[in-house]
């Protein structure tokens, strides 16, 4: 299913859909029973990292295979990618959407490659997500914990309206990662962009930001809300805390720690579905 066409649903009816970081075949098949259980659209995706570590065509297969008659909305997007080279590959096997990331270029750079991107994703039926402030924080290797700087609205809005990206993704006091205190967003600033372009917005660094926060930002047009880091704190805690339990057992059982994990995985993304008034919304 293309993004745009998920998102522009969303936004019409002012609900979120998740856009969840795999990172595995367990994390994959799991968010998708999610969306499966619970009736919602989802957006699975990934990283450079993790199109490298499982390699290009093995992960493309997992997708295609586990997301073959799926009866709920899903697409495959590419997340904050800074090489060329690794757009045009993905775009050219399959996936629905890709996020150029040249958030650290000039602006007047960044259009211009964007506007191939853009072109690139067109010839194949894909979409297009723009950003031209980095996002602070380093997600999977890319980006970088010094915050960059923030462009006026008339950059911003000229940016989407000459290079045609179907979402955006500002910088509004986000960031990727653990927040270490509330962040403080600019709310009126997606509510902005929205009123002057039309287009969706996307929400990045969506772990540990408040049910408030969720509700409000959706409301104003952050119809795509990114969650990464929660996921992996999810894998990583409910292996630590299965394996505590097979050593206090000395019982060493792979597919139970599966089947643990991955509950705890659906669980997961079932709630923020839950959250971001997705559930029921299939078509
Ligand atoms: P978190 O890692 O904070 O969930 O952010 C996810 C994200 O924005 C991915 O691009």
């Amino acid at each position: 299913m293309p993004l745009k066409d998920i998102l522009d649903r969303a936004l019409a009816e002012r609900y979120g859909v998740a856009a969840i970081n795999i990172f595995n075949d367990l994390t994959l098949e799991a968010v998708l029973a999610a969306a499966v259980e619970q009736r919602s659209p989802l957006i699975v995706q990934t990283s450079v990292k993790t199109v490298r570590s499982i390699g290009l065509d093995v992960l493309y297969g997992m997708w295609e295979t586990m997301t073959a008659g799926i009866e709920v909305p899903v697409c495959l997007h590419l997340d904050h990618c800074p090489e060329r080279d690794v757009i045009t590959e993905c775009l050219r096997k399959g996936w629905n959407s890709v996020l150029f990331d040249a958030s650290r270029q000039p602006v007047e750079e960044n259009l211009r490659q964007v506007i191939e991107v853009v072109a690139q994703a067109r010839a194949v039926g894909a979409h297009v997500e723009g950003e031209i402030e980095a996002i602070t924080g380093v997600e999977d290797g890319v980006g970088s914990d010094d915050v960059a700087k923030r462009q006026s609205l008339e950059v911003a809005v000229d940016f989407i309206q000459r290079s045609g990206v179907d979402v955006f993704a500002p910088s509004i006091g986000n960031a990727h990662g653990v927040y270490v205190a509330e962040p403080t967003l600019d709310a009126q600033r997606v509510t902005d962009l929205v009123q002057a372009t039309g287009i969706p917005i996307a929400l990045h660094g969506g772990t540990g930001m408040t049910d408030a926060q969720f509700a409000d930002l959706i409301a104003r047009g952050c119809a795509k809300v990114n969650i990464s880091t929660g996921l992996k704190v999810t894998f990583m805690k409910t292996n630590l805390e299965f394996l505590r339990g097979a050593e206090a057992a000395n019982k060493w059982d792979p597919p139970s720690l599966f089947r643990d994990v991955r509950a705890a995985v659906v669980e997961m993304a079932a709630g923020y579905m839950v959250k971001f008034g997705s559930v029921g919304k299939a078509w």
